[in-house]
């Protein structure tokens, strides 16, 4: 597999950076960026090749990798996009649909969308893709293998991507939020902020393990830290009363609209 990065940021450099460290030769990853040098240090840090412009960074490898910032892409020109005649294009732009894509890139022979989340910094990330065309096996396994240097990835159909957006992309949002808000509870009630915050994220990585480890369901394991008129069932109802989940499905619902609204153009 060569692959070339347009853009060669945090992502692209998690990214790139998983590849080598899993094998791949740096000879087989070109880069280019912007003005700044992102390109120059990722190339030299991984020993990979640093493209002269973008249609020899296109006509590189079999697959180009866009992770530059998704206004940039219509800083693809039509002679850019033709030299990707038969390759496959990646993205990882947010809110850039296959259909953009497929417009700077008429002639690729295939097309990624990928929705990524953050914890991608430290290899804890879990990434949501789908596919312009059904992929060869070959193709799925090298989009695993480049999403497996971010953490975790699943196909979803671009439809879904909405919903999935949501949840794996505003996700870490979502649970930043929790800590902040409980690290303030905390406070008031006479607890250092800090140490609650680490009390929640500590609770919220090791819950969330023991469910992924557990083979029970969600509700199995709140039952069996909820005893009758205790503590957690105070908790649980009194969430339920106030509005808990209904609180979860608007604000899902208001963020899958704007996600609907924004690849609308
Ligand atoms: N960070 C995340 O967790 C996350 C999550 C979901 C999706 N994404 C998507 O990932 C993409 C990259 O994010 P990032 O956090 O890696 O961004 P970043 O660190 O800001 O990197 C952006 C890169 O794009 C380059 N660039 C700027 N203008 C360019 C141009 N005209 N042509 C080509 N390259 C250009 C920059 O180069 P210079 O600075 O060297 O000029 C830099 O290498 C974004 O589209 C974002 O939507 C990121």
């Amino acid at each position: 597999m060569k692959i070339g990065f347009i853009g060669a940021g945090n992502m692209a450099r998690a990214i790139a950076t998983g590849l080598v460290n899993s094998g791949l030769a740096p000879q087989n990853i070109s880069c280019i960026s912007g003005d700044d040098p992102t390109a120059a240090n990722l190339a030299k840090d991984l020993g990979a090749n640093l493209a002269a412009n973008r249609e020899e960074l296109i006509s590189f490898g079999d697959i180009v990798l866009l992770a530059f910032k998704p206004n940039h892409l219509e800083t693809i020109t039509p002679e850019e996009g033709d030299f990707a005649e038969g390759k496959v294009v990646l993205s990882i732009l947010a809110g850039r649909t296959l259909a953009d894509l497929a417009k700077a890139f008429p002639k690729a022979a295939n097309i990624v969308r990928v929705m990524p989340n953050t914890p991608a910094a430290i290899g804890a990330g879990v990434a949501t893709y789908c596919f312009q065309n059904e992929p060869s096996d070959e193709l799925k396994a090298n989009v695993e293998k480049i999403l497996g240097a971010l953490g975790t990835a699943y196909q979803v159909v671009e439809e879904q991507l909405h919903i999935a957006t949501v949840i794996n992309g505003c996700g870490p949002a979502f649970y930043f939020r929790i800590v902040q808000l409980l690290g303030e509870i905390a406070e008031k009630h006479g607890l250092d902020k800090n140490l609650a915050m680490t009390l929640a994220s500590e609770t919220a990585i090791g819950s969330c393990q023991l469910f992924n480890q557990s083979d029970k369901s969600a509700q199995e394991l709140i039952d069996a830290v909820t005893s009758p008129n205790g503590v957690t069932h105070a908790l649980l109802q009194s969430l339920d009363r106030n509005g808990f989940p209904n609180v979860l499905e608007v604000s899902a619902q208001d963020a899958v609209d704007r996600s609907v609204e924004l690849s609308e153009g």
